[in-house]
């Protein structure tokens, strides 16, 4: 114990000193895809994961200390800092092992297995820390901006050391799925979207039907721009998808049933449309839930703003159909991970669309990796600045004077 505290106090720091002073190596899903399908080579594979892990873990965790103090010392945030730093330790154990050796292989595969277990909850763990810290020091601009800046990149940075995770377990844990015998680790090289859109609809569906005792229609309309009649298949990985088109429709659903709430006529559909072109596979969710006026729209990507009631942290008490505010922003991530994005358009008192927006060729879709720097530093440290926009709601103090009656 006293061996650890040493070694954590002396060698860690330099360490994670060391690995963050590289960059991360963006890969493109083309590259995952033709690693995968051209007798993936699992050495080579842990050479890379070796390495690029650390560097991964070390720029976020250089982020993390950048954390306002009174962050860092809520106990969730101090798990969640305890888990990356465990992490870390594990893989810097394989810094010299050989990948000759078969059994090096195996036990590395299965401390990945082990990072990836340890790493499913920091998400709510984190949301745990942040909600505690609005709790007791209220809502502060500056800070809450910074906390905004860093979770998009905290969380960007999990997504893809999953992916990487996923990716090697899959390919060689020897576990063939038998469900996707033609994916390559999480990728699926023809990924149905209208099928996925249909999947989504239809889980979502279901828990807002437990939940409200009714869901509306789903009505779905596809486009193929680039090739006229043919079906709308994207390389991709379908877990990402169906994450984004699952948040999107709980919330439509959850805005519709709600509107109508009482009402006798009949629940609008939500309506979704699957277009490709040369550059973006692009899919538009369109609801009638009477929408959201422009003022608080990016309020919704917002870590530290939910509209829905504080969930409950034990899984079997949660409300299903909306629970930390987290929905939009992490499926937002998701969409710029492969650089593509999410973007709500809203008319207050009608409805919603919210699009999707995919890179259609696999080549263009890297990785979009957080890189602790200079940049990324002064974000932290730069204090507020005055507006430099005019602000409505600041009237001049005897301003009474100047009003008509
Ligand atoms: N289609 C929509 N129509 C109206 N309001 C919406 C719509 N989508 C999102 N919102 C508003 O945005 C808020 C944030 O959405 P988000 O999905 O991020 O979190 P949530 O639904 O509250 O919780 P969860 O983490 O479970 O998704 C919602 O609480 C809701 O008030
Ligand atoms: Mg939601």
């Amino acid at each position: 114990m006293r061996l650890c505290r040493f070694l954590l106090k002396n060698t860690v720091p330099s360490q994670i000193e060391y690995y963050s002073k590289f960059s991360p190596s963006p890969l493109s899903i083309k590259q995952f895809l033709d690693f995968g399908r051209n007798n993936a080579c699992e050495k080579t594979s842990y050479l890379f994961l070796r390495k690029e892990l650390p560097v991964r873990i070390a720029n976020s965790l250089k982020e993390v200390n950048l954390l306002p103090e009174s962050l860092l010392q809520r106990p969730s945030v101090k798990l969640v800092r305890s888990w990356y730093l465990q992490s870390f330790l594990e893989l810097l154990e394989y810094e010299n092992k050989s990948p000759e050796d078969s059994d090096v292989l195996y036990d590395f595969l299965n401390v990945l297995i082990q990072v990836r277990n340890r790493h499913n909850d920091v998400v709510p763990t984190m949301a745990q820390g942040v909600i505690e810290y609005k709790e007791k020091y209220g809502f502060d601009p500056f800070v809450s901006s910074n906390i905004q800046y860093f979770l998009d990149r905290f969380y960007m940075n999990r997504i893809s050391f999953r992916m990487l995770i996923n990716q090697h377990t899959l390919l060689f844990g020897g576990d063939i799925n038998p469900a996707h015998p033609k994916h390559i680790g999480s990728i699926d090289p023809t990924c149905n979207v209208p099928e996925v859109v249909k999947d989504a609809y239809e889980t979502a569906k279901m828990l807002c039907e437990q939940y409200y005792m009714a869901a509306p229609e789903l009505k779905i309309e596809e486009f193929n721009a680039k090739a006229p009649g043919r079906p709308l298949h994207v390389v991709y990985v379908p877990s990402h998808l169906f994450h984004m088109l699952f948040e999107l429709f709980k919330n439509s659903m959850r805005a519709t049933v709600e509107l109508h709430e009482g009402k006798t006529d009949a629940l609008p559909p939500v309506k979704a449309l699957v277009t490709l072109g040369k550059e973006d596979l692009s899919i538009r969710i369109s609801d009638k839930g009477g929408g959201v006026p422009l003022r608080k729209i990016d309020r919704l990507f917002n870590y530290m703003y939910s509209t829905a009631p504080r969930p409950s942290l034990e899984p079997s008490r949660a409300v299903p159909l909306a629970g930390f505010g987290y929905g939009l922003p992490i499926s937002r991530l998701y969409a710029r991970y492969f650089q593509g994005d999410l973007k709500l358009y809203s008319m207050e008192g009608v409805g919603t669309d919210a699009v999707i927006y995919l890179k259609a060729v696999s080549s263009e879709s890297f990785e979009r990796l957080p890189v602790f720097n200079k940049s990324a530093w002064r974000h932290y440290k730069n204090a507020a600045e005055a507006d430099d926009w005019s602000n409505p709601s600041r009237e001049p103090r005897d301003a009474s004077k100047y009003k008509s009656n």
